[in-house]
């Protein structure tokens, strides 16, 4: 019989790592959890005395970083350390797609969830639960498994014996803390069932039993990429949609009330938007593409397929139609873009749909005044491949079209709107549905479009402005 938990290390202080752990130290203060990572910058932020300094912007978050960190909650870069110290080990690590090599495009590179199983193997005491807690590949567990039971017979340490358990997280950011301690259920899948029990009675400190579900291990990493698939599915869908509302004068906004109230389809992930953006829907569907065509189920793989064609058309069709109705050129022309990250309350701007329109934008010669309240300029200059202009952020220009660099990030719309063609609302920040239009429209220079991607504007204060208005899947004006 497995003795309770009291020592947690996480490999991998993300996204995941972060806010998993600082809700299992505040739900569970009896374990100390201790989070490593080896990027030195991401750990000293979340060290940092100034809350609003942390690696990571998730609603909540702060607070609990604040009651627990330096009690039984510690950041560190002393991975081997906190290794040796645990009786159980998350492995929170990033599984991007491959970019070369087999696979390349579709599966999951697995290198450092690899050198993660190694490091476990080599520095562990004892015995150790290790929980797969990255979204991972169907069969990844046996990789880990078979690094270390490689280590229970090679190794000089005595008892050395370790379980593996798959616990996917389905977390969405900026509702990450709210997930975590509401989750819809908890998944644990595994064969030993002491190690199933220990995990599980971490989680039933606070969620209650019938919501955790024990599968078996392949099930469980299968079950999170398909959730993944799901949702992504469901938004690829009422995008299409959304097209073919605005081609034959129907509203999408109506058409997704009245299929939402069909309780077998539901009401949530049907708001028409840029397309899906995020670090993991396109690569655990492409994951999911190349694990149908591995297995030899091709139809399978084209038809998963076709939900990230749908998602990259739908955001080229954005670009293309702004450039469209701004007369079929915006060289040289001022666009002020609201919103870069790929939804609203994170800071996270991976594969944001605003890094392709913005891009698009860029290649026809447009200069971007960017606003978001939490995407910082480093951050928008590694995604779009291009230094920030800082002359246009500084100076009064009229003629755009001289410069190389074709951005800068604006802290302010009205500067941001100021002598420009177009807004373009691409993140549903709650802000953007308050601001007043009558005093961005007395900026802008006519005739000027506002493009609503998010749909968070309401016609009502935008009519009477002199200002055109399009608004996403709304075919209504016909
Ligand atoms: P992330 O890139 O934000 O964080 C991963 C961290 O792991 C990085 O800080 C990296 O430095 C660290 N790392 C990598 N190898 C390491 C090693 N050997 N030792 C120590 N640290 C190491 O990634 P993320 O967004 O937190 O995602 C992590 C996993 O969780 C992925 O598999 C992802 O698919 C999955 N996931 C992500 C989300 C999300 O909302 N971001 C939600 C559910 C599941
Ligand atoms: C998603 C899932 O919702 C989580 O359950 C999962 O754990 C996580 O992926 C993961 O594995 O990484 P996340 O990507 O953080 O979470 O955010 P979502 O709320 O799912 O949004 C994803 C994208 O879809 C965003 O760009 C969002 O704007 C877009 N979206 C979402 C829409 O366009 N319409 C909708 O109705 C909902």
């Amino acid at each position: 019989m497995t003795e309770k938990i009291k020592n947690i290390c996480c490999i991998g202080a993300g996204y995941v790592g972060g806010p998993t752990m600082a809700v299992i130290a505040d739900k569970c203060p009896e374990i100390r959890v201790n989070v490593v990572d080896v990027n030195e910058e991401r750990i000293k932020l979340w060290n940092s005395s100034n809350l609003e300094e942390l690696p990571i912007y998730e609603p909540g978050l702060d607070k609990i970083i604040q009651r627990k960190r330096g009690k039984n909650l510690f950041f560190s870069t002393e991975v081997e350390k906190y290794i040796s110290s645990a009786d159980m080990i998350f492995i929170s690590v990033n599984t991007p797609t491959k970019k070369k090599g087999l696979g390349a495009g579709k599966a999951s590179d697995l290198k450092w969830v690899e050198v993660c199983a190694r490091q476990v193997a080599k520095f562990s005491k004892g015995y150790t639960i290790v929980v797969e807690k990255s979204t991972l590949p169907v069969k990844t567990a046996e990789v880990i498994k078979s690094i270390l039971e490689a280590a229970e017979l090679h190794s000089d340490e005595e008892n050395l014996k370790f379980d593996v358990l798959s616990n996917p997280e389905f977390l969405a950011e900026g509702t990450a803390i709210k997930d975590l301690e509401f989750p819809d259920r908890v998944l644990i899948g595994g064969n030993n069932d002491d190690a199933i029990l220990a995990l599980s009675q971490i989680y039933s400190n606070w969620v209650p039993e019938y919501k955790i579900l024990h599968t078996n291990i392949w099930s469980s990493e299968l079950a999170k990429l398909t959730a993944n698939a799901f949702l992504a599915q469901r938004i690829s869908s009422i995008n299409s949609i959304g097209a073919l509302c605005e081609a034959t004068g129907a509203d999408v906004r109506e058409v997704a009330r009245a299929i939402g109230s069909d309780r077998r389809i539901g009401s949530k992930f049907l708001d028409a938007g840029p397309g899906f953006g995020g670090s993991c829907f396109k690569k655990d569907i492409l994951n999911l593409v190349y694990l149908s065509n591995y297995f030899g189920l091709p139809e399978v793989a084209e038809f998963w397929e076709g939900i990230v064609k749908l998602n990259s058309w739908h955001q080229h069709r954005i670009s293309e139609l702004i450039i469209k109705k701004l007369f079929g050129t915006v060289s040289g022309k001022k666009i002020c873009i609201l919103g870069f990250a790929f939804k609203a309350n994170t800071n996270d701007t991976r594969e944001s749909a605003a890094i392709n329109i913005c891009k698009d934008l860029i290649n026809e010669g447009a200069i971007l005044f960017i606003h978001d309240p939490k995407v910082d300029a480093n951050q928008i200059e590694k995604d779009l491949g291009q230094k920030e202009n800082l002359i246009i952020k500084e100076s009064k220009i009229s003629n755009y079209s001289q410069f190389d660099s074709h951005w800068c990030k604006s802290e302010d719309i009205l500067t941001a709107s100021d002598g420009a063609d177009a807004v373009v609302v691409l993140t549903e920040w709650a802000e953007y549905s308050e601001l007043n239009w009558k005093e961005i429209s007395s900026k802008l220079r006519k005739p000027a479009w506002v493009f609503d991607a998010r749909s968070i504007i309401q016609s009502e204060k935008i009519i009477n402005l002199n200002l055109n208005f399009w608004k996403i899947g709304d075919g209504t004006k016909h």
